[in-house]
């Protein structure tokens, strides 16, 4: 598929007004993007487990313009307050998707929309809010064509979400979604993500995710802005090269289901995508001291306790703690008791692997 085959859809009927709302999940990266091309193309491949209890819930009210001024037209409410602030990244993106969905400019926008985690928590809501929002457009543009394939839909929201932030494009589906090119996945694609194509072990079944939110504060440098130091970045040709290498290794796992293997390629995934950060001009540091305290602390647990906790880091201060649905009794009661207390006010949130977006 080429960027030309999502702009060549042709409409039967535009409709007047109406409502569409989706909740679509946030996702955590086991093989990292950290680096792109023009355009959000990703400069390696990389591969998420879709969560189930971080998302964003976005509605969209669309009523068509008596005439359109050149102007994108749009109300956006965040939590059922008008947020003035959002706007431009709003507007940014709509400019990026409207060659995709030319309608946009014939309506007028309320977009309503909420997390279910909470505000500033650090949590990243780019991916869930962007894929959330270019669901209900994609939802539009379903009903104003004839017959529009799933698939269709699905790869062309997971693109158009791209276009808002990388990220957002593995959002959709789940439980294990791949996006950017690889030799290793057929299917794949730089251009939006795809379902992860191959059996999965079921020792990945309700994998869990317990998000310690060690601080919420904004981030001192955001991904954007870490993307960009990627480029001439000294280590930056041998990165990339390494996330196609743990793509294919974490295929082996999938499939084996060999945890210390997994265990393995997604600490080094998370502690190289900081490692970039920390060698970078200027470099930067996101992690925090009670990072590395709960990190240290889930390398001694495991090894006494024999089970398979692991964690991943997303670009933030905040730890992913990974671990399957069996050893939970073990597991959980450790993160509650030695873990939280290294929590911003004791926050944490219990996430799972999930199934990708829903339709409301
Ligand atoms: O989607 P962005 O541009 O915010 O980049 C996200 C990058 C990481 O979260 C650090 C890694 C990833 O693959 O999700």
């Amino acid at each position: 598929m080429t960027e030309k085959d999502f702009s060549s859809v042709s409409y039967t009927t535009l409709k007047d007004e109406g409502e569409v709302a989706y909740s679509s999940p946030s996702n955590i990266a086991l093989v990292k993007y950290w680096g792109k091309r023009e355009n959000q193309i990703p400069a390696n491949p990389s591969i998420s487990f879709t969560l189930a209890a971080c998302a964003t819930k976005t509605k969209v009210h669309y009523k068509k313009r008596e005439n359109n001024n050149g102007k994108f037209s749009f109300d956006f409410l965040f939590e059922g307050e008008e947020k003035e602030g959002f706007k431009p990244k709003i507007i940014t993106f709509l400019k990026r998707i409207e060659v995709y969905l030319p309608f946009l400019k014939d309506y007028h926008f309320v977009i309503n929309t909420s997390n279910t985690f909470p505000h500033s928590s650090g949590i990243a809501s780019s991916a869930s809010g962007m894929s959330a929002l270019a669901l209900c457009f994609m939802e539009m543009e379903r009903s104003f064509v004839e017959n529009m394939t799933a698939e269709f839909f699905n790869r062309k929201v997971s693109f158009l979400s791209r276009l808002g932030s990388g990220s957002a494009c593995r959002s959709i589906e789940g439980p294990l979604v791949q996006w950017g090119e690889s030799k290793v996945i057929e299917g794949s694609s730089n251009l939006f993500g795809i379902k992860y194509p191959y059996d999965v072990h079921p020792i990945f079944n309700n994998y869990h995710d317990t998000i310690l939110l060690v601080d919420k504060g904004e981030k001192q440098v955001s991904s954007t802005v870490g993307h960009e130091l990627m480029h001439g970045h000294p280590y930056a040709v041998n990165r990339f090269a390494q996330a196609d290498i743990n793509l294919d290794k974490l295929k082996t796992v999938f499939s084996n289901g060999n945890l210390e293997d997994f265990i393995s390629i997604v600490e080094s995934e998370a502690l190289t995508l900081h490692a970039m950060m920390m060698t970078s001009s200027p470099y930067f540091i996101l992690m925090k001291p009670n990072t590395l305290t709960i990190i240290n602390s889930i390398w001694k647990f495991r090894e006494h306790s024999k089970t398979h906790i692991c964690f991943t880091l997303d670009a933030g201060a905040n730890v992913h703690v990974l671990y399957p649905e069996g050893e939970k009794d073990v597991v959980f009661p450790f993160i509650k008791e030695k873990l939280v207390p290294f929590c911003q006010n004791g926050q944490y949130i219990c996430d799972r692997i999930g199934l990708g977006a829903k339709k409301l």
